[in-house]
């Protein structure tokens, strides 16, 4: 159907082909995201034909860096990070369009020549511009950065028409409940909801956008998708690398505020949500919201849902890997939990009684992220072998990365003479059916943050469910210090109090 808030010549076309003419602001233009991830995912963009024709690019940062120099460093940061070879055409389209502006995040002059600079933008192209205001900088300063663009008339840019200004939000949103309500005040004192877009960027990942449409476009899995049918769920998001240079941040955060909290959160709530009445952004996040507050308060000391780690030297893949205590800038005495797992229990109509196990850790086994179904066993009275009933138990694992797909466990007949049973898997791999070269999540997200579309975003309200269930468990580790932080080697799959979780209730951890 067309739709009449489109121009006449791009009904029909993707929504993609119609960004609004826009300049992205980069808060943090020399930082790590933005030339591992931003600065690439644009030019990847620009390679792709995506970028509407007037584009521009002005990275904002306290260093005092000349326009030139910046230019350089994008261009560097995209040779090496960038997932496609640099193409001078695609490149110059951005290069001549890319400014650089110097200024303190909490210094009010700095926004009023942004503002000078915007306009002038807007003038050269001769048409009203959308600001998207990108604030990847560390925490302490987004409320300085958020204040700002409020005081300096910035945030209400064409407040009302499709050019209105957006801030799209990095991670960490928030240390605990309090600092994302905090955050959250701040944020709405100055922007509406719909000017947000609080990033997390596993919603970016094709393979997880792919979740929704395997749960709800395939008939033969949402009626066992419930308590009657699936025994346990795993989600997995394992890391083989260590803390590397992040040590400062790292040191403050620890793996439920940088992963649990988050990124596997989200994975959760898009496995175990109802389905939502559309595809559109408000629909899904409401879903996400009612799953999020379903989840009961998780049992803390002994015996209870919660299990943490850090790592000590170990091997990994076959190389030494030394322990967390002695990696640069982390203190010897440190207890920051480099591992976290969680047994969560969903309580609704549909999950009651079924448990959800989450994982995730730096310097494990292996990387690999995995949603895993794991369903209720057959009976096994027809197939007994040798006295014992020994089928595996269905399983549907989504590999999120790398090695993207899914797989499902069966049991076959081995052939031969005697009725013997063996698990086998069938495979769907990306790869092999799509090809590799699959856009970055960074990529969707900026492109859609440009066209207004939230559905892959966080909305305030799913930040604070997350946290209120979070909380609770680092105030309890904060307070133990060292008690209770069991150390893994590096290279294995985790510390054992994690393995108790689940065996406590008949389960253990699939080996992806
Ligand atoms: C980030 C965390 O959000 O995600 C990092 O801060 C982590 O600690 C990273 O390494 C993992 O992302 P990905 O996309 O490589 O799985």
């Amino acid at each position: 159907m067309a739709d009449p808030s489109r121009h006449p010549f791009l009904q029909g076309l993707s929504k993609y082909r119609g960004a609004p003419a826009t300049v992205i602001v980069i808060f943090g233009a020399s930082g790590d995201l933005t030339a591992r991830k931003l600065l690439p995912a644009i030019y990847n963009l620009s390679h792709d034909n995506l970028l509407p024709p007037d584009f521009y690019l002005i990275g904002f940062g306290r260093k005092p860096v000349l326009e030139e120099e910046f230019r350089g460093h994008a261009e560097a940061a995209i040779k090496e990070f960038s997932r496609r070879e640099i193409n001078p055409a695609a490149w110059s389209r951005v290069a001549r369009n890319t400014f650089y502006l110097t200024g303190g995040y909490d210094e009010r002059g700095a926004f009023d020549r942004l503002h000078v600079l915007i306009q002038k933008l807007e003038a050269q192209a001769g048409r009203a511009l959308q600001s998207l205001f990108y604030i990847s900088t560390p925490p302490t300063v987004f409320q300085p950065i958020i204040e700002n663009l409020g005081a300096s008339g910035l945030a209400q840019r064409h407040f009302g028409s499709p050019q209105q200004s957006k801030a799209v939000i990095e991670k960490p949103f928030g240390r605990d409940l309090a600092s994302a309500r905090e955050l959250n005040r701040v944020i709405a004192g100055v922007l509406q909801e719909a000017q947000v877009f609080r990033i997390d960027h596993y919603l970016g990942k094709e393979t997880v956008q792919d979740l929704l449409v395997q749960r709800f476009a395939n008939a033969i899995f949402e009626p066992l998708w419930n308590r009657n049918y699936v025994d346990c769920v795993q989600i997995t998001v394992a890391e083989d690398g260590g803390v590397g240079s992040r040590a400062g941040y790292y040191e403050q955060s620890g793996c439920l505020r940088d992963m649990i909290q988050n990124h596997t959160m989200q994975l959760l709530a898009l496995t175990a949500m109802e389905p939502p009445v559309s595809l559109e952004a408000e629909a899904i996040r409401d879903e996400k919201v009612k799953l999020l507050r379903a989840i009961q308060p998780l049992a803390l000391g002994p015996g209870g849902d919660v299990a943490r780690g850090q790592y000590a030297s170990g091997l990994v893949g076959g190389q030494p890997a030394p322990g967390y205590r002695e990696e640069d800038g982390v203190n010897a005495e440190s207890t920051t939990e480099t591992y976290a797992s969680l047994r969560l229990a969903i309580n609704n109509w549909r999950w009651a009684g079924v448990p959800f196990y989450l994982r995730s850790g730096k310097r494990l086994a292996r990387r690999v992220s995995e949603i895993a179904i794991q369903f209720k066993c057959p009976p096994g009275t027809l197939f007994a072998q040798d006295g014992q009933f020994d089928l595996a138990a269905n399983t549907l694992a989504f590999q999120i990365q790398p090695d993207e797909g899914s797989t499902v466990l069966l049991n076959a007949k081995i052939p031969g003479l005697e009725t013997r049973t063996q698990p086998v898997k069938m495979h769907f791999r990306y790869a092999t059916t799509f090809g590799s070269n699959t856009p970055e999540a960074y990529e969707r997200l900026v492109l859609d943050a440009m066209i207004s579309d939230g559905t892959l975003f966080i909305r305030g309200d799913e930040t604070e469910a997350s946290w209120r269930l979070i909380t609770p468990v680092l105030e309890h580790w904060q307070a133990q210090q060292k008690e209770g932080l069991d150390s893994y080697a590096a290279g294995s799959w985790g510390p054992k109090a994690a393995d108790d979780l689940l065996v406590s209730h008949g389960h253990e951890w699939r080996k992806p």
